[in-house]
Order: C-alpha cells, then sequence, then structure tokens
C-alpha cells in the first residue's frame, strides 16, 4: 500500500533549523517549525528570516502557508504539543554555544529540545538531532527519549544527522549537500531518512551511514579538518613574512597537488563564527573527558596560530601609523567573520577593530551587511553608513572581511577622503597594484 510521506517537524528555527525547515518543504514535505521565541515565530510566519542568508527568505516564501503564492507546506509554531502530534520525523537544530569561561559545549537547549518534546510522544516518531554535541551524546539522549516518551522504546526512536552547512551558502548546501551522514541504530531509522533525503541522494550527495559516536565525531572531525587547513596556511604566511615569500602564490602553488587541494587555503586574519572556533575547543575538551587530550593537542596549537593571527594585524596597523595608536583614526572595513553573513560571532575583523580601540585608536567600522549586530556587540566603537564614509580622515585603512563591494572600491576615490593612504589587506584579496597606482602605501597580511 502506499504510504503517506513523512511529515516532519523542525526543532530551533536560527540559522540551521530555519534553512533546514524551508528545503524540506521544498523538497514536498509538510513541515510544522518550532521555535521558543514568540518573535522569532512571528516573523517566519510573515516569511521573514531573522538573519541576512542570500536566497533563504525567497525559500521560504515560496512555502510559508498563507502567503501568495505559497505552496503552504511550511508552518510555525511554539508549541511542542502541536509538533509532538504532527510529525513522524522530528529535527532537533537548536544550538550548542560555547559554555561560558569554558572550552565545552553547552548542551542545555538540546536537552531541553529532548525533555520538552519526549514527554508528549504518544505515536510512532523519529528523532533526528542536527546539532553539533560532544560525542556521546546521542547514546545518551538515546536512553533519555526511551525513558521519558510514553509510545516507548521501539516506537520512538533517535538518529543522529550532522549539518555541514556552511553561512552564506545555507540554502544550496542543504539543498545539494556534499553527503549526508547518518548515525542510525535501526533499519527503520535508515529507510526512513532515505526517504526524506531521496531527492538530494537522487541528485548525487553521498549517503554514508554509520553508528552514533561515528556521525558526531564526523562533524568535529570535519571542522577541525577545515581549521587546521587555515591556520596551517597562516602559519606558512608566518614563515613567507619572514623570508620574504609569498604566501598566496605558494597556496595556489601547493593547492594545484589534488591531494592537498585548493580550498580554504587562504592566508588572512584566520577563522571566526558562531562553528569553527567554538568546534574545536568543545572537541579538544571532550577528547579529555574520554581520556584522549593527547591525540588533540596539536588543536591548542591551531587556535594559537589563529589568534596570533588577530594581534598581529593590529600590530601593522601600530607600525603603519608610527608605533603610537593613540588618537590615530582607523578605518575598518568589515566586521561580520565572513563576507555574505551578517554574523559577527567571534569575528576576527570586529576583534581585531576591539583591540585597536581599547589601545586608544579612533576606530570606524563600516560593513555591508553586519552593522546592526556589531553595534549591538560593541556599541563603543564608531560606525559609518559607507566605506567611503569610514575612512575619511584616516590614517589607516584596514580591510577585514572580504565583501565584494570591497574589491569593487575606486582607490582613487578614497584617497581624497583620508589623511594618510595607508591600507592594509587582512584577507589578501585586494588588487595592490590597483592601490599602489592611486598612491597608497598597500600592504597584505
Ligand atoms: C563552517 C564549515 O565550513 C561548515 O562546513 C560547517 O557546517 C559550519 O562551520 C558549521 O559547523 O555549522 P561557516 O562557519 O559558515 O561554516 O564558515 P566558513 O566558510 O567555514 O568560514 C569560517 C571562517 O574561516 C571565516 O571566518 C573565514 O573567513 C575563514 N576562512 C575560510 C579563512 O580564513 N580562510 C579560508 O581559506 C577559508
Amino acid at each position: 500500500a502506499h504510504q503517506a510521506p513523512p511529515r516532519i517537524t523542525v526543532i530551533g528555527t536560527g540559522y540551521l533549523g530555519a534553512t533546514h525547515a524551508a528545503a524540506m518543504a521544498d523538497l514536498g514535505f509538510e513541515v510544522l517549525g518550532l521555535d521558543v521565541l514568540p518573535e522569532k515565530i512571528e516573523m517566519l510566519s510573515r516569511g521573514e528570516v531573522p538573519m541576512y542568508e542570500p536566497g533563504l527568505e525567497e525559500l521560504l516564501r515560496r512555502h510559508v502557508a498563507g502567503l501568495e503564492g505559497a505552496s503552504g507546506r511550511l508552518r510555525f509554531t511554539t508549541s511542542y504539543e502541536e509538533v509532538a502530534d504532527f510529525g513522524d520525523v522530528h529535527f532537533v537544530c537548536v544550538n550548542t554555544p560555547q559554555r561560558h569561561g569554558e572550552y565545552a559545549a553547552d548542551m542545555s537547549y538540546v536537552d531541553t529540545a529532548i525533555e520538552s518534546l519526549a514527554p508528549l510522544l504518544r505515536r510512532r516518531a523519529l528523532v533526528v538531532g542536527k546539532s553539533t554535541v560532544p560525542v556521546g551524546s546521542a547514546d545518551r539522549l538515546a536512553a533519555r527519549l526511551a525513558e521519558l516518551s510514553p509510545a516507548g522504546e521501539g516506537e520512538v526512536e533517535l538518529a543522529w544527522n550532522p549539518e555541514f552547512l556552511r553561512e552564506g551558502f545555507a540554502v544550496d548546501d542543504t539543498l545539494h549537500p556534499d553527503r549526508i551522514v547518518v548515525g542510525v541504530r535501526s533499519e527503520r531509522a535508515e529507510t526512513l531518512l532515505r526517504e526524506v533525503y531521496a531527492k538530494p541522494v537522487a541528485e548525487g550527495s553521498p549517503f554514508v551511514v554509520t553508528d552514533f559516536p561515528t556521525a558526531e565525531l564526523v562533524k568535529a572531525a570535519a571542522n577541525s579538518f577545515l581549521a587546521t587547513k587555515i591556520s596551517f596556511i597562516n602559519a606558512m604566511a608566518e614563515v613567507c613574512e619572514a623570508a620574504d615569500g609569498d604566501v598566496v602564490k605558494l597556496a595556489e602553488a601547493i593547492g594545484h597537488d589534488e591531494r592537498i587541494g585548493r580550498k580554504f587555503l587562504r592566508a588572512g586574519i584566520g577563522f571566526g563564527g558562531g562553528c569553527l572556533p567554538k568546534d574545536l575547543r568543545a572537541f579538544m575538551a571532550r577528547a579529555g573527558e574520554l581520556g584522549a587530550d593527547q591525540a588533540l593537542t596539536f588543536l591548542r596549537e591551531i587556535d594559537s596560530i589563529n589568534m596570533r593571527r588577530r594581534g598581529h594585524m593590529v600590530e601593522l596597523a601600530r607600525e603603519a601609523v608610527g608605533g603610537g595608536l593613540l588618537g590615530k583614526r582607523v578605518a575598518v572595513l568589515g566586521a561580520t567573520f565572513k563576507p555574505d553573513s551578517d554574523d559577527v560571532r567571534d569575528s576576527p575583523a570586529l576583534n581585531v577593530a576591539g583591540q585597536l580601540h581599547l589601545q586608544g585608536a579612533q576606530v570606524t567600522v563600516y560593513d555591508p551587511k553586519g552593522m546592526e549586530n556589531a553595534r549591538r556587540l560593541f556599541p563603543t566603537l564608531g560606525y559609518a553608513d559607507s566605506a567611503l564614509a569610514a575612512v575619511r580622515g584616516a590614517d589607516v585603512v584596514l580591510h577585514l572581511t572580504e565583501w565584494r563591494e570591497f574589491g569593487e572600491l575606486d582607490p582613487a576615490v578614497l584617497a581624497d577622503a583620508v589623511a594618510e593612504r595607508r591600507i592594509l589587506d587582512g584577507r589578501n584579496t585586494l588588487d595592490a597594484a590597483l592601490w599602489r597606482k592611486a598612491g597608497w602605501t598597500f600592504r597584505a597580511l
């Protein structure tokens, strides 16, 4: 007999959850998204996205019930009862931030999600964790689920399905993932997840089936590897600087070796954001608990190379203005941790701006999308509405997030606004020759 397609719920509608919910509706499923914040639910129900993510609002508007021309397959709620009644598959997409003052991940949102949902599960359901968690969590959560849900073991089951989407490419990464990894304990769970992901798999995404700990570890390992690549090239940048070499050329040259690859070898002020730095630290903390800390001591070095880049940028700025930052005007282009995002969490750009401010410089920041979030985080910095306004009267200009808009700036126009024509490129993406031609002293990190 033909079975109806599974009905899907998504718990937590942040970055990951909002994108996942919209993508699931786009794949043809009936979807109910839950968040505990009513204002978030109201926004999403109007088809508005609470953050900047290219393509997400369009995708959402195509499906949110009640919007003109929408499929109506996507709805939002704050009620766990509704979610428990509705869903066959429940995706848990809440965040796991770094615990205050520690390296370990804060599991309280995941725990709360499971503990809120489980007691309401009276029918057959698969709960699928997508949050990034310390290895061993899925085991623990499966036991908790069995203990709390009235439908009982066998009826209510857990699976683990880590997420690899990148901010700025969230929609594409979700609809066409590089790979889908599922940690399962039964054939039923695997079959259900194969049904959910049938379309991307048919279009070529590899489907990797494994156990719980491996699924959890894949995520930690992937982000650690990416962080390692970035810190490796940044370490090479330090050596290049000492030896008068060119790290951009070096990266290009080693990248031609397919075993190394060209991606993720952009030297600069290092990695930031809500994932890489915290995942690295949480991974070290968890390995320590497991007695495997020695295996990951190198990650400490990856972290410190990364943090050193920020300090180095501050030193270069100090050097550029003649040795003392006090009262010097510094223009900072970029506030977000990377372009095409409004996310300023652990942003290297804002961190550098903040350090310069603390050392007495007059800092003015401009970012195409991150101004609101930056202001909230660092209200004491100066802000301007455009790159041109930010550089007015500057003793030095710092390029810290590689927005396309900054690559298209006309150095001749900016030259008339600044006090001194000095620019430091913290991302190695500006055209040095162009700036030098317009009379600038140009230095890249
Ligand atoms: C990262 C991973 O790339 C995703 O695969 C993963 O799913 C996600 O974390 C997550 O755990 O949720 P994201 O944080 O969106 O995604 O950003 P990335 O594109 O990885 O960039 C991270 C940082 O590295 C940025 O600050 C970026 O400027 C920096 N970076 C990246 C470099 O400095 N050099 C590079 O060559 C590449």
